[in-house]
């Protein structure tokens, strides 16, 4: 199975070079300056050239609070290309690869403790903020094209490379005696290297369709924040705080835990609590 990864300068993408060099996997990688996959032109050359198998896009105008003023971009790089990309792999009779968010649900399924189990991939989507609503209109290009493709939705994403919420709090943690962290909106991390590695489990199952790829369990940012700072063993007052006193520029929804129990029934992949997560990353750190 050879592979083409598209975004290979950010989170996942290095985390995708990495397990290709460890697993012997044939892949070619192109970051965002070796190609800008809103240039459909250079995007079907490449693919001819490299003839994979499957396109892993990684590729992602990531900005929550930015997209706010900037929907235009958000919508080009998240939707317009992603149809694109459908477009090429349907020509090239390549499987498409595509990563969406917790971000496209609304975040108040029932309540949650009724709702444990959290979001399933055919649940209503209604996002809340721009970003959401770019992934969105992605997710729904993909569907409406007719490629062969693996839809994978995650929350929270955590891995070594890039910035996320684990690195900062390790950076602030390192910085400062205390911190306020919110403590109203719950869901689940998910980690890169199970994304990755789950990911190419599905890939050699021949799975298509739609899958949330996250950890078991549930928590907030704060109880996340206290994990992270136990485990490392660092010393720093944590407290509470309601969205309400930390105003961002995009809303998140309050709820946007994502069922695992489609992809824990998929023979081969065993879904880690997000604390059992948590410390294989750190390791790493
Ligand atoms: N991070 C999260 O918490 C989270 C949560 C849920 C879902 N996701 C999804 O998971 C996927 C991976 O996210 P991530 O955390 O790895 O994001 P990331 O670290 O921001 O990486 C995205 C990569 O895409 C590149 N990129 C942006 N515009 C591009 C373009 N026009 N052409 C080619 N590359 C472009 C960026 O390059 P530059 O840096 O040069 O712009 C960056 O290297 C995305 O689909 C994201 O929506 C992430």
């Amino acid at each position: 199975m050879k592979l083409l990864i598209t975004g290979a300068g950010g989170q996942l993408g290095k985390e995708w070079i990495d397990f290709c060099k460890d697993h012997s996997v044939s892949y070619n990688s192109f970051s965002s300056n070796e190609l800008d996959i809103t240039d459909e032109d250079k995007v079907a050359k490449v693919i001819a050239d490299v003839a994979p198998d499957v396109l892993i896009n990684c590729a992602a105008y990531t900005k929550v609070d930015e997209a706010e003023d900037n929907k235009q971009t958000a919508l080009k790089i998240n939707a317009e290309s992603v149809k694109k990309l459908t477009n090429i792999c349907n020509r090239n009779n390549v499987k498409l690869v595509h990563y969406s968010t917790d971000y496209v649900f609304a975040g108040n399924k029932s309540d949650k403790e009724n709702s444990p189990e959290g979001y399933k991939e055919e649940d209503s989507t209604d996002p809340v903020n721009a970003y959401g609503h770019s992934k969105l209109k992605g997710e729904e290009a993909i569907k409406d094209s007719g490629c062969k493709f693996l839809l994978l939705r995650v929350s929270w994403l955590c891995g070594q490379y890039g910035h996320n919420f684990v690195k900062t709090m390790l950076r602030l943690g390192a910085e400062r005696n205390e911190l306020n962290v919110v403590n109203d909106q719950f869901g689940s991390p998910t980690f890169a290297d199970q994304v990755v590695e789950q990911t190419f489990e599905l890939l050699q199952q021949n799975k298509i369709g739609t899958y949330h790829l996250s950890s078991g369990g549930m928590t907030t940012w704060f109880d996340f924040s206290k994990e992270i700072f136990k485990q490392k063993g660092i010393n720093v007052k944590v407290n509470p705080v309601s969205s309400a006193d930390f105003p961002t520029k995009a809303k998140r929804p309050f709820f946007s835990k994502l069922s695992t129990q489609k992809i824990s029934n998929v023979d081969g992949i065993l879904i880690l609590d997000w604390k059992a997560g948590l410390q294989r990353l750190l390791k790493q750190l």
